[in-house]
């Protein structure tokens, strides 16, 4: 172990070590990192590297693990990214001119909620490091994306909220000052959270004054604090691009809980977690990765007022009209690069040359933009070119200071252009006539010796020499030449002369690197004052980026602009579209739906047999009113809208894989927060509620919601049943209407036609989609027949159809049980038990979850059960 080995190596690691014991130490050690200890066992494990050891032949051998430096970056990631941390401990003084022991000390602490990887231009997620503060009365809560530097914070009522948002954020890592319940704990492991202890900071910080000047609430300030403390003691540098806190209240957001948001597919596909088949998928036709970042807030946040709204959906429809407009916007955007993160690394002193050529490059294209937006008619679009500041000085210093094609190391010269600084122009004007007479030099002696091979030649170790091959050693004169170096077949040599002019070269090559990366700094220190501004640019870019895309999709997809009233909360959108569904279906095959629900209606009561099209119908309905309320426009060929204040779902059957709870569990948290949270601003969308129980179980509760939700909330309600029993509920409830989507026969077969109609569906459906899906006649005649006989017998727990069922023949239905059943025979009820139990299964039985095979099988179990009686 690392603490009983005393060699002052090991002391001075343990002394480091001591102070991040959560941390995995990366000790530098010349050009290689080490990990000792329990870091090397641990770290080989995860990392897949050989275990070794340091001072194996002493009594106290010390468990290693090393790796170059230059590959380091990769293993770092891959332990953040495991959720753990990484403190970098490098030589802080020359190895070459320490005395004794290398000071060594940690420059750098990378924790999930830190970590900046790749470059600056790939990135297309936000990477927030959280705080939360828990004060006497509530919690305050702040985050950052390090790379942009941009701070939000709120304060919020409970830590059932504060878990929601950090939900929704995706947060990695969460600073956090207060104890955790074991049920807190539980829920960061599952969630993927790593908590770390806030770290105190002595004295004043101009950074957190700074950042923190907009804000008034305590809980607030001391998340931000926090936040800006953690950051700069992991950082251990300037984080000059850090903004001013913005302060938000979940409430001036139409508000979805991060279940809601992953129900309705905002930003990932509910199937595969990727970004195909969401919401996203369908809206990003951004060109900046800045855009789709921004974009991605906009869908998790969508707005409340109207003005804002309408503001967004001016550019949208402005850049939607102006066709040209558009296309030059797009054409100049396609260069611009992350421009909020180059920033991020000019603060975070990361930033090289070739990526400030970047930001050179992304600046010149603005007076592009500027142009295609001035000549364009709309004057809300020139409005928005006028608060638009170019930052011309800031490219033209950059391109006039920096070469064309620099590399990405700004040590070692090369970087800056002739004419910039007059002394670094002497030195290269030294070094270039020195070379010249090199050349002269050479072709003289090779005159005076008549060694034809002769060449002047430069190694680093020796520096410049004239070499002569082993056959011409002879005509050396030696009274000139001194001898340097002896390689196989030939000699080196030099001459005062030459060691002369070498030392004029290389002392002005040595100045002049130095000189170019002190002009380099300066260049860097320049535009650093520059940030906000460039930052401020950024997110106009971003946000015309955005525009852009909506309108683009807006007439891709023949999407209309919604109308908003505040007056009342009545919907109505004419022929609406599940933007995500038309689009993965062939064009014109997706059936348009309209949705009326004026005042006269909160609850849409939806019946259909399966597959029919319910829960696209009523998702449908929630993205358009999201999407509205982003600022973009909507499928569908009108929509007059209220703005709603939050949206609930109970969608799906997937159990919650973050808090492990049952699907019944899952299913009745979600209800029972729609239920107390919802409001008579809110839309609450409830898919086949009651699933997960027993059938009367399921149906009693689902009825008790509907009219909860009908006599107390009063919010819009889509409610899709399987339940037809519940159809009823519109003789007692004024405002529920019945809907359902249709479907129809044709030679005996069920043909969905996806149209949602008034009333509620033909409850004999079930027994249709069975024949759909290929279950033998024999079986539906019996599911028919019993079906029948049930409806009768259960006090029409199911409503009769009017229609006589075409599947029956006459005979059938005169059938002596059905009559034995009616005279009200006892010792047929039990019989009966197992039919209607059966009759139960049949009816409530999902097909499409289902192959062939297994119905087959089902149907061989009902068979033996049936001959049991
Ligand atoms: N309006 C529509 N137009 C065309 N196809 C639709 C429509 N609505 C749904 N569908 C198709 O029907 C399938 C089943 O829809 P879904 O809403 O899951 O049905 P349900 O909830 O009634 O079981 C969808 O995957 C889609 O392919
Ligand atoms: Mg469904």
């Amino acid at each position: 172990m690392a603490k009983s080995n005393t060699t002052p190596v090991m002391k001075q690691y343990s002394k480091i070590k001591e102070q991040y014991p959560d941390a995995f130490l990366f000790y530098r050690v010349g050009n290689f990192y080490e990990l000792y200890g329990n870091d090397a066992i641990k770290g080989a494990q995860l990392l897949e590297l050989t275990l070794t050891h340091r001072f194996k032949n002493t009594k106290h051998p010390v468990s290693m693990v090393g790796m170059p430096c230059a590959v380091a970056d990769t293993y770092v990631d891959t332990l953040v990214e495991k959720g753990y941390k990484v403190a970098l401990c490098e030589q802080l003084e020359n190895p070459q001119k320490a005395k004794g022991l290398i000071k060594r000390g940690i420059t750098q602490l990378i924790t999930p909620g830190t970590i900046m990887k790749g470059g600056s231009n790939e990135a297309e997620d936000s990477n927030y490091l959280t705080s939360v503060v828990r004060t006497k009365s509530s919690f305050g809560l702040a985050y950052s994306d390090l790379s942009t530097g941009e701070i939000y914070t709120t304060h919020l009522r409970s830590f059932a909220v504060v878990s929601n948002e950090l939900l929704s954020l995706r947060t990695k890592e969460v600073v956090y000052n207060g104890p955790l319940t074991d049920q807190d704990n539980n829920f960061m492991h599952k969630a993927n959270i790593t908590v770390s202890k806030p770290i105190l900071l002595k004295g004043k910080h101009a950074e957190i004054s700074y950042v923190q000047q907009k804000l008034t609430n305590r809980a607030e300030k001391e998340a931000v604090k926090q936040l800006v403390g953690y950051l700069l003691t992991t950082q251990k540098r300037i984080l000059a691009h850090l903004q001013i806190a913005k302060s938000y209240e979940v409430n001036q957001y139409l508000q979805m809980s991060h279940t809601v948001q992953n129900n309705l597919e905002l930003t990932a596909s509910a199937k595969t977690g990727k970004k195909r088949g969401s919401l996203f998928w369908i809206l990003d036709k951004t060109h900046t990765a800045m855009g789709g970042r921004l974009l991605k807030q906009w869908l998790a946040r969508p707005l409340l007022s109207t003005d804002k709204i309408n503001y967004r959906q001016e550019m949208v429809q402005a850049l939607l009209e102006g066709y040209f407009t558009r296309e030059n916007i797009i054409d100049a955007l396609k260069g611009v690069y992350d421009l909020e993160r180059l920033t991020g690394r000019i603060a975070l002193g990361t930033v090289n040359a070739r990526e400030l050529l970047q930001l050179a490059y992304s600046l010149q294209i603005v007076p592009v933009i500027l142009d295609a937006l001035n000549q364009s008619d709309s004057t809300v679009l020139r409005k928005y070119a006028a608060k638009i500041n170019p930052l011309k000085d800031i490219a033209q210093l950059i391109s006039t200071t920096i070469i064309k094609d620099p590399p990405v190391l700004a040590t070692k010269g090369g970087l800056i252009r002739e004419g910039v600084d007059k002394q670094l122009d002497r030195y290269r004007n030294t070094i270039s006539n020195g070379k010249k007479w090199l050349a002269q030099m050479e072709a003289k002696e090779r005159k005076k010796t008549g060694i034809e091979n002769l060449k002047v030649g430069y190694s680093k170790v020796f520096g410049y020499f004239i070499q002569v091959t082993n056959s011409n050693k002879d005509k050396v004169p030696l009274n000139r030449y001194t001898r340097k170096q002896t390689l196989t077949n030939a000699v080196r040599y030099t001459t005062p002369e030459l060691k002369e002019h070498e030392n004029l070269i290389l002392e002005a090559h040595s100045k002049a690197i130095n000189l170019e990366y002190k002009l380099f700094v300066e260049l860097c220190e320049e535009v650093e004052k520059y940030i906000p501004a460039l930052q401020k640019l950024a997110r106009q870019l971003a946000s015309l980026d955005v525009c852009y895309s909506l309108a683009t999709v807006a007439e891709q997809n023949n999407y209309c602009r919604p109308n908003f009233h505040t007056n009342n909360q009545d919907i109505k959108i004419v022929a609406g579209r599940h933007p995500v569904v038309e689009k993965v279906m062939k064009a014109g095959k997706y059936i348009p739906n309209d949705t009326h629900m004026g005042s006269d209606t909160d609850i849409y009561l939806i019946t259909g047999p399966n597959m029919s099209g319910k829960s696209t119908y009523m998702r449908q309905v929630a993205l358009i009113a999201i999407m509205a309320q982003v600022g973009s426009f909507v499928p569908a060929d009108s929509a007059d809208l209220p703005i709603f204040d939050q949206i609930f779902t109970r969608i799906g059957a997937a159990d919650d894989l973050i808090s492990g709870q049952s699907t019944f569990m899952v299913e009745m948290d979600e209800a029972n927060i729609a239920l107390r949270y919802a409001t008579k601003r809110s839309l609450v969308l409830f898919d086949e509620i009651g699933r997960g129980t027993a059938t009367y179980d399921g149906m009693a509760l689902a009825g008790a919601i509907v009219k909860y939700l009908h006599d107390k909330v009063g919010a819009k309600v889509l409610f899709a049943t399987h339940f037809h029993k519940l159809t009823d509920l519109d003789k007692t409830l004024d405002r529920l209407k019945n809907i359902h989507v249709s479907a129809t026969e044709k030679n005996n077969k069920l043909i969905f036609l996806h149209k949602v109609l008034p009333g509620p569906a033909d409850k004999s459906y079930g027994i249709r989609v069975a024949q759909l899906a290929g279950v033998p006649p024999m079986v539906l005649r019996e599911a028919t027949k019993l079906l029948k006989r049930l409806e009768v017998q259960n006090n029409k727990l199911i409503p009769t159809s009017k229609r006589p069922d075409p599947l029956i023949n006459s005979s059938d239905r005169e059938d002596k049980q059905e009559k034995d059943m009616q005279n009200g025979d006892d010792n047929r009820l039990e019989v009966l038990r197992v039919e209607k139990d059966i009759i139960d299964k049949i009816y409530n039985l999902s097909l499409m979850d289902k192959t062939p095979r297994q119905i087959m099988q089902m149907v061989e179990n009902w068979q033996e059960d049936l001959k049991d009686k």
